[in-house]
């Protein structure tokens, strides 16, 4: 736990984005002389606080970052410690990092009660913190069916979604607002797009966000979710990598979580992602996914509850038999 005295905030030091419109002063007379300074772009989450799990690296990270350039305070609650006090001591004092294990219910209380002792309220939480699971040969056949690693999966992505939940509401009830957002995936969506625990999972906090919703809607709550195509992070090269050991078939005996990606498998992985990608043209980046998870998080979203933003570039609604 730790909070660093660094002022400088980072704005998103990610790779580029061609994609991305850039910002313009739309306050012009019209004249092609006039001259208009830039507005500066309003800050989405001023004044609020934040817990996102799982923000030490990857999506979590540019969610992180991308609250903190809008004004939120931050908590990133995660694992592993040691990464998110460095990203908190990067991006300044208004960023903090607590030890929590989202499976467990003490560290998750843990989480929602530093973040209100340091800051006084909790506005919103992103329940980001999730795993795959193993991805091998093995892994991906229901007849041979883990029950161990189902569990443990649900554990992480499901369990932990539904405790972020509780005692996010919990402390945000009295104040009658606030704001749930869970990371899902299009495996929340489709089936075949990752092992069975991970969809069914990522299912799970789709039905939950609804039914959380439901419930928490009386008491100014509100429950959504996000589900992304894939990004190239750890998580997704990790399973790459695993599914390309002992030549393509995966092999159970490989021990693939160890290496950060190399720029090289980061773009390697893009490529793949492009090459299933409806959407031709932009590259899906952690960035985009935060952005979304912004809008549901601020309150420019403030009669959405209920809904699945799926950020897949259309992956999930069609599949063209016809030739279009
Ligand atoms: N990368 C993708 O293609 C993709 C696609 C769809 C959905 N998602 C979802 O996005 C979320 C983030 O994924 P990512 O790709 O950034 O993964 P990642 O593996 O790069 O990062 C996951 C982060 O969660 C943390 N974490 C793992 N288990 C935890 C636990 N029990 N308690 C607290 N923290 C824990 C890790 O330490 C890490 O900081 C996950 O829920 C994932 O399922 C990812």
């Amino acid at each position: 736990m730790q909070a660093a005295a660094m002022p400088a905030l980072d704005p998103l030091p990610e790779k580029s984005h061609a994609h991305q419109t850039p910002h313009h002063g739309w306050e012009s007379n019209g004249g092609a002389a006039a001259v208009v300074a830039p507005t500066p772009a309003p800050r989405k989450l001023d004044g609020k606080v934040a817990i996102v799990t799982g923000g030490a690296r990857g999506i979590g990270e540019a969610i992180v970052r991308l609250f903190a350039k809008h004004g939120a305070r931050v908590v990133i609650a995660d694992i592993d410690a040691a990464a998110g006090d460095a990203l908190a001591a990067a991006l300044g004092p208004q960023v903090s990092c607590v030890r929590c294990d989202v499976s467990v219910e003490d560290d998750v209380g843990r989480a929602v009660e530093w973040a209100v002792a340091r800051h006084g309220r909790l506005d919103v939480l992103c329940n980001n913190a999730g795993v795959l699971g193993r991805q091998t040969r093995a892994a991906k056949s229901i007849l041979s069916f883990d029950a161990a690693e189902f569990d443990a999966v649900l554990r992480v992505n499901a369990l932990g979604a539904a405790l972020g939940m509780k005692h996010a509401a919990l402390a945000m009830a009295p104040r009658r607002a606030g704001s749930i957002v869970s990371v899902s995936s299009v495996a929340g969506v489709l089936g075949g797009l990752g092992p069975h625990a991970y969809t069914a999972s990522k299912h799970a906090i789709v039905g939950l966000t609804k039914n959380a919703a439901c419930e928490l809607g009386a008491h100014g709550i509100r429950v959504n979710c996000v589900s992304p195509f894939g990004v190239a992070t750890n998580m997704l090269i990790n399973a790459w990598r695993q599914g390309h050991a002992d030549g393509g078939g995966g092999d159970d005996d490989v021990d693939i979580d160890i290496a950060v990606p190399s720029d090289e498998e980061v773009e390697k992985m893009e490529e793949v992602v492009r090459g299933f990608a409806t959407l031709k043209g932009p590259t899906l980046r952690p960035r985009d996914i935060a952005e979304a998870v912004l809008f549901l998080a601020s309150d420019e979203s403030r009669y959405v509850s209920g809904h699945n933003l799926v950020v897949d570039g259309g992956v999930t609604t069609s599949r063209n038999l016809i030739g279009l």
